[in-house]
C-alpha cells in the first residue's frame, strides 16, 4: 500500500506562498487564525509529502489547496494508515477518482455530494475504491462547516484512498473549462496527462438550449461524458459531442435527509429580512397563518427572479394572506439583495397594490446544509421560474420534501416534471441570451402571466397541491434515490472495466 506506486494525485503546495486568499474572504477571526496555524504547520510536511504529486509531472496551481490542508492537517485525530478503517471493497486495485468543487458549495457541490454519499453507502459489489479530491470552483470554508458530521468523516476517508493512475478511471465533475488544460486557477481534471490513466470521464451539463465549439472539443478528449438528463444527451449531440460518449447518468436526491417527516419548521421570521410590505405578525396577529412561497437560487438572471417577483407582486396584494421568501446567494454581486429588489420594483411597471405590496423577505444568511430540510418543511410552495437550469437540485430537495413545486418546464428539470407530480410552467417563447460566455444562445422565457395562475392556483388548492407534493416524494423516491443512482453509475462504471480488461 505504502509503496512507491502509490500514486494518488495530490496537491503539491509550494513554499514561499502567501495564504490562501480564498479562505480569508469572509473569515470568522477564530477561524483564520486556526487555518494560518495549520497551514504553517503544513508547509512543514510537504517536503515528506510531495512524491506523490511530484510523480505526476504537472505544475499544480499555485494556491495551496484547502482539501488538502484541511483534510490532512486539520483532522482532529490523524490517523495512521495502517489502522485506518479499512475499506470494504478495498482489494479491488481499479478505483474512481471524483474530482469535484467538494468544498465549494453550489450546484456542482452539492451534486458530487449526492454521487459519493450514494456511492459509498449503496454500491453492492466491490467494484471499486473511491477517492475524492477538490477540483473547480474555490473552496469556502462556511459551506465545509455546514456539512453534516458524517460527510465531513466521509471527507477524510476517501480523500486518503490511494490510488494508481493506471488503474484510476477520473471523473472530472465540473464545468469543461476546469478540465485539463484549466482555464483558471485550479487542480486540473484529469491531474496528469490524459493517457497516464485507465480512463476519464467528464461529468457536466449546460442551462441553455447548446454546447459552446470550445466546450464540445472539451467533451470529446474524454472517454465518456456523462450528463444528467435527456435534454442534455440532445444539447450535446446536436452540438457535435461525439454520441458514442454521451451518456445519461441521472442525479440522487437523498431523500432520507430530504424527508418532511423527521423535521420541524425553520422559524422563518428570525432568519427573513422584510423587504416589501409588512410582515403579518405587525398587520393583524390574529389573522391565519399566511401561504408561504419560497425560492432558492443564485442571484442572476438566469434564475427568472425578475418574472417571479414581477408575478407575484402583480397576482398578490398586502391582504392576501401570501409571503414570499427568497434564499439567495451572490453571483458576481453583492449580498445586497433587498435593495435589489426595491430597485427592481421601482423600475418596472408594476403598480403598487391599494392594499399594500405583499410581503418579501430575503434570507441572506449562509443556511447550512443541515438545516435545509427545515427550511423547506418551512413553506408551502416551491417556485423557480428559471429561464434554464442543468439539473435543479432545490427543485428536488423541495420535491422530495413532498412540497408541490412550481417551476419552467425547460431544460434539465423536464427530466422529473409531471403534471402529476408538479405545476410545470410553460414558456413563452426562446430568447437569446445576452451576455456573459453563453450569449447568442437560446434559453426559456418563463410566462410572468402563466405564473401568476399558477401561484393563485396553488394557494387556492391547497388538497391538490398536496397530492402533487405526495407524488413528487414518490417520484423522486422511485426515480432518483441513491442506491438507484448508484446501480446506475456502477453498472457503467462495470461496463467500462469489462471493456477494457
Ligand atoms: C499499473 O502499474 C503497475 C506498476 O507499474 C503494474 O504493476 C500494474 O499491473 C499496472 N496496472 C494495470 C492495470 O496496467
Ligand atoms: C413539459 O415539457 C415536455 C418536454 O418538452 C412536454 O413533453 C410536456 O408536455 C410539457 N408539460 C407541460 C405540462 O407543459
Amino acid at each position: 500500500m505504502e509503496s512507491d506506486e502509490s500514486q494518488r494525485p495530490t496537491n503539491q503546495p509550494q513554499q514561499n506562498q502567501a495564504l490562501p486568499l480564498t479562505l480569508t474572504k469572509k473569515p470568522l477571526l477564530l477561524y483564520s487564525s486556526i487555518l494560518v496555524l495549520f497551514l504553517a504547520i503544513s508547509f512543514g510536511f510537504t517536503k515528506t509529502n510531495y512524491y506523490k504529486a511530484q510523480r505526476l509531472k504537472y505544475s499544480f496551481s499555485s494556491h495551496p489547496i484547502f482539501l488538502q490542508t484541511l483534510l490532512g492537517y486539520l483532522h482532529p485525530n490523524p490517523k495512521p494508515r495502517q489502522t485506518h478503517t479499512p475499506n470494504p471493497i478495498s482489494h479491488s486495485p481499479s478505483c474512481v477518482l471524483w474530482m469535484a468543487p467538494f468544498l465549494s458549495g453550489g450546484g456542482y457541490s452539492s451534486e458530487s455530494w449526492s454521487y459519493i454519499l450514494a456511492l459509498h453507502e449503496h454500491m453492492k459489489t466491490p467494484l471499486f475504491k473511491l477517492a475524492i479530491e477538490h477540483h473547480g470552483d474555490q473552496e469556502s470554508l462556511e459551506f465545509w462547516e455546514g456539512l453534516p458530521q458524517h460527510v465531513k468523516n466521509l471527507a477524510f476517508e476517501l480523500y486518503r484512498t490511494k490510488c494508481r493512475m493506471n488503474e484510476t478511471i477520473v471523473v472530472c465533475h465540473s464545468e469543461p473549462g476546469a478540465w485539463n488544460p484549466p482555464l483558471f486557477e485550479t487542480l486540473p481534471c484529469p491531474p496528469g496527462a490524459y493517457r497516464n490513466f485507465k480512463s476519464v470521464i467528464g461529468r457536466t451539463m449546460f442551462e441553455t438550449d447548446r454546447v459552446n465549439v470550445d466546450h464540445v472539443k472539451r467533451c470529446n478528449q474524454m472517454d465518456y461524458v456523462w450528463v444528467p438528463t435527456e435534454f442534455h444527451v440532445s444539447t450535446f449531440i446536436e452540438s457535435g459531442v461525439d454520441p458514442s460518449k454521451v451518456v445519461k447518468i441521472i442525479q440522487p436526491v437523498d431523500v432520507k435527509f430530504f424527508d418532511a417527516l423527521k423535521y420541524k419548521p425553520l422559524d422563518l421570521s428570525s432568519i427573513g429580512k422584510l423587504v416589501l410590505g409588512s410582515s403579518s405578525t405587525t398587520q393583524n396577529l390574529n389573522s391565519k397563518k399566511e401561504f408561504i412561497f419560497l425560492s432558492i437560487f443564485k442571484w442572476e438572471y438566469r434564475k427568472g427572479w425578475d418574472v417571479l417577483l414581477k408575478s407575484y407582486f402583480k397576482e398578490f396584494s398586502g391582504v392576501d394572506g401570501v409571503a414570499l421568501y427568497l434564499l439567495s446567494n451572490p453571483y458576481h454581486s453583492d449580498r445586497d439583495f433587498g435593495n435589489k429588489i426595491v430597485e427592481f420594483v421601482e423600475n418596472s411597471d408594476i403598480e403598487k397594490p391599494v392594499d399594500g405590496w405583499a410581503p418579501v423577505y430575503v434570507i441572506d444568511t449562509h443556511i447550512a446544509q443541515i438545516d435545509l430540510p427545515r427550511l423547506y418543511k418551512a413553506a408551502n410552495a416551491f417556485v423557480l421560474p428559471s429561464r434554464g437550469e442543468g439539473w435543479g437540485r432545490p427543485l428536488v430537495e423541495a420535491m422530495a420534501m413532498s412540497l408541490p413545486v412550481i417551476a419552467t418546464n425547460w431544460s434539465g428539470p423536464t427530466e422529473y416534471l409531471t403534471e402529476e407530480n408538479s405545476y410545470p410552467l410553460p414558456a413563452d417563447r426562446m430568447s437569446e441570451v445576452t451576455e456573459g460566455p453563453f450569449r447568442g444562445h437560446l434559453w426559456a422565457e418563463p410566462s410572468v402571466d402563466k405564473l401568476r395562475v399558477l401561484l393563485r392556483h396553488v394557494m387556492n388548492n391547497v388538497e391538490e397541491a398536496k397530492v402533487k407534493g405526495r407524488q413528487a416524494r414518490e417520484d423522486m423516491i422511485r426515480r432518483f434515490s441513491p442506491e438507484i443512482v448508484a446501480e446506475i453509475v456502477t453498472d457503467h462504471i462495470r461496463k467500462m472495466l469489462q471493456k477494457m480488461s
